[in-house]
């Protein structure tokens, strides 16, 4: 699977999005070094911080899918171009991110750019017992 087919993924995920109150829906599809992708939609609630992130969905689909390391992440939002996780998903996603890990920064049409994971969360907390 090719970094435009996982930006596939995530956009697929994005059109699920429940999002009735921020109106800005998000899509986000890891990949793992088996190959297998998990891709995942933001949750929105009526009671506003209840609701969580696409990424969140997404790592929820990778563990249920039996776990594994991410290679690369891929996230698009209708609304923003290269729009970059928020902060407590990079503190999520880092929990299973591979070393050399990639995050795929996206518009509508694909990737437009990817950057090291490393570099968008650079010194993450990680107790010591940890990966
Ligand atoms: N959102 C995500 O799904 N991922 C991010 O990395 C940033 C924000 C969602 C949360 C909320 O449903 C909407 O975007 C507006 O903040």
């Amino acid at each position: 699977m090719s970094a435009e087919d996982l930006f596939s993924a995530a956009k697929t995920a994005m059109q699920r999005a429940y999002a009735p109150y921020s109106r800005f829906p998000v899509g986000a599809a890891v990949k793992t070094e088996a190959g297998t992708v998990h891709a995942g939609c933001n949750i929105e609630n009526a009671s506003y911080p209840e609701g969580w992130c696409a990424e969140t969905t997404a790592l929820g689909h990778l563990v249920m899918a039996g776990g594994g390391k991410v290679t690369e992440i891929a996230v698009v939002a209708e609304k923003m171009p290269k729009i970059m996780p928020c902060g407590g998903c990079r503190q999520r996603l880092a929990e299973f991110a591979a070393d050399g890990a990639v995050l795929h920064l996206c518009d509508l049409d694909g990737v437009v750019e990817t950057v090291p994971f490393s570099a968008v969360f650079p010194r993450g907390f990680a107790l010591e017992s940890g990966k």
